[in-house]
């Protein structure tokens, strides 16, 4: 474990990086590094839009759930999901930011369009 100070914290897939003191949050260290997170809740556990994933290996990056994320996560924990408002920087740790979901329905939308799958955009 590094010392407190200079924890780099890597966002997926841009690969953005903010290097922010252990105990920071995720959501904390996302905006540091220019990464969007929607939230609705201004990071109270509430809108559970601030869903990220950490890999096996990366879990150890952050501090273990406490009883909010325990309650609002459920089974979700054991796939590495974890809200990026809860999520305490604890070392180095790479973090999969899922994309926007009003992007990925446009995103879909789009792509649809010029395969010649639907006439009209929307
Ligand atoms: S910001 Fe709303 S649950 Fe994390």
């Amino acid at each position: 474990m590094k010392p407190q100070q200079g924890l780099t914290v890597v966002f997926e897939p841009t690969g953005r990086k903010a290097v922010v003191p252990r105990g920071v949050s995720l959501l904390e260290a996302a905006r540091k590094a220019g990464v969007t997170i929607t939230t609705r809740c201004g990071g109270k556990a509430g809108c559970l839009m601030c869903k990220v994933k950490l890999s096996a290996a990366d879990a150890a990056g952050v501090r273990p759930p406490g009883d909010i994320e325990r309650r609002k996560l459920g089974s979700a924990l054991d796939e590495g999901v974890r809200l990026a408002c809860q999520a305490a920087v604890w070392d180095d740790v790479n973090v999969q930011v899922p994309e926007d979901p009003l992007k990925a329905a446009v995103r879909r939308k789009l792509e649809a369009a010029r395969r010649g799958e639907e006439e009209e955009l929307w």
